[in-house]
């Protein structure tokens, strides 16, 4: 072998090893979520020395060691920057970046509700059956592990259903910084139903941003139990597979992707009868649009792990524009319009 070959060889290992041991990104992250680091450094005010960091974490001074090692790899990831401050002498301190900004608890938005949920181990267990699941007959790996699908596993597991109701109320509350580039698509706009609307975050924000929209929310009932109804926005528990009520516009946010093709074209037709025929109505979705050719590495790499996500927890799928497109025709529907609007997801007007 020569030295090439060799050295191609130890560049293969490398790659093998960063993906054996992805999960020590996830499980650090994680870790300096439920620590709070974000927090301590912004409570701070100013960027926080490692000292001062185990202090305020309220750890023994004997972990500090550990917590300098969990921070070299946070701010390798890019979650915390490094910079000097002058102490008694200069010093290494931790610092924010915009990406450990979005995981502080009390600042809009927020992601933190996010991780949380999707770091719980109802969510995590099921990756450890998926080489299983694929030779088995369960419908997801969800199943092989809980032994019922994920939304029933919601309905029995009340702590769960409010951790992942507030994990995507808090994904939802993103729309907030775009809402105003929305105008001409909601605006004219008399009634909207958000099917599988969750608690009402998107409907909230529609609510206030247009005050002459009235919203619903269809909702598996144990997800809407006791919300109460406000003067332009009203709960509805049901299920979209058997009616949708009929509204100008159906808004489906993170719904259609958590489908198999099949239960898709179902809920499309639905949709198409709750709006006008007329040419006035139009079905609403937030989504995401795998383009593997535009999109940066990153990006792609994200969407595909929300791909593997659907089908693991659930029996959806992640859906280029053709595959779309043609979910669109199948269903009835004769034209579309995407703007890449909300970063990982578009919005994707369907027209009769
Ligand atoms: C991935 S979540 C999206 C939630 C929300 N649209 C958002 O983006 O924040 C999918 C939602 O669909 C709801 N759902 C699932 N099956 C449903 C059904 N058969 N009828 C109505 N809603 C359903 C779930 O309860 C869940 O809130």
């Amino acid at each position: 072998m020569d030295c090439n070959e060799a050295r191609d060889l130890f560049q293969a290992q490398s790659h093998v090893y960063k993906h054996i041991f992805n999960f020590v990104s996830s499980m650090s992250l994680k870790c300096a979520v439920q620590l709070g680091i974000p927090d301590v450094i912004n409570s701070h005010g100013q960027a926080i020395t490692l000292q001062e960091l185990v202090t305020a974490l309220q750890l023994h001074p004997a972990k500090s060691g550990y917590v300098q090692r969990l921070m070299r790899l946070m701010v390798h990831s890019g979650f915390f920057a490094t910079k000097k401050v002058c102490k008694n002498q200069e010093e290494e301190a931790y610092d924010l970046t915009p990406s450990s900004r979005l995981l502080l608890k009390d600042k809009v938005p927020s992601l933190l509700p996010f991780a949380l949920g999707m770091f719980d181990p109802a969510i995590a267990t099921p990756w450890q059956f998926l080489g299983n699941w694929f030779r088995g007959n369960e419908l997801t790996p969800f199943e092989t592990a809980h032994g019922m699908g994920f939304w029933e596993y919601g309905d029995k597991n009340p702590e769960f259903n409010s951790v992942f109701n507030e994990a995507m109320a808090s994904d939802s509350g993103m729309m907030n910084l775009v809402i105003k580039d929305c105008k001409p698509i909601f605006e004219g706009l008399t009634s909207l139903v958000d099917v599988g609307g969750g608690t009402g975050k998107v409907a909230r924000i529609l609510c206030e941003a247009f005050p002459s929209l009235n919203c619903t929310v269809l909702e598996l009932p144990y997800v809407v139990a006791n919300l109460p109804d406000s003067a332009n926005l009203k709960f509805i528990a049901g299920d979209m597979f058997n009616a949708i009520p009929p509204a100008d516009a159906i808004l489906l946010k993170l719904t259609l992707h958590a489908l198999n093709d099949e239960e898709c074209l179902k809920v499309l037709k639905k949709c198409r009868e709750a709006i006008p025929g007329n040419g006035q109505g139009k079905v609403i979705i937030i989504d995401i649009v795998i383009n593997a050719e535009k999109d940066e590495h990153e990006t792609t790499e994200a969407k595909l792990f929300f791909d593997m996500l659907m089908m693991v927890v659930v029996t959806g799928r992640e859906r280029s524009e053709k595959e779309w497109e043609k979910l669109f025709l199948e269903a009835g529907f004769s034209k579309y319009k995407i703007t890449p609007i909300f970063g990982l997801r578009s919005l994707i007007e369907v027209y009769p």
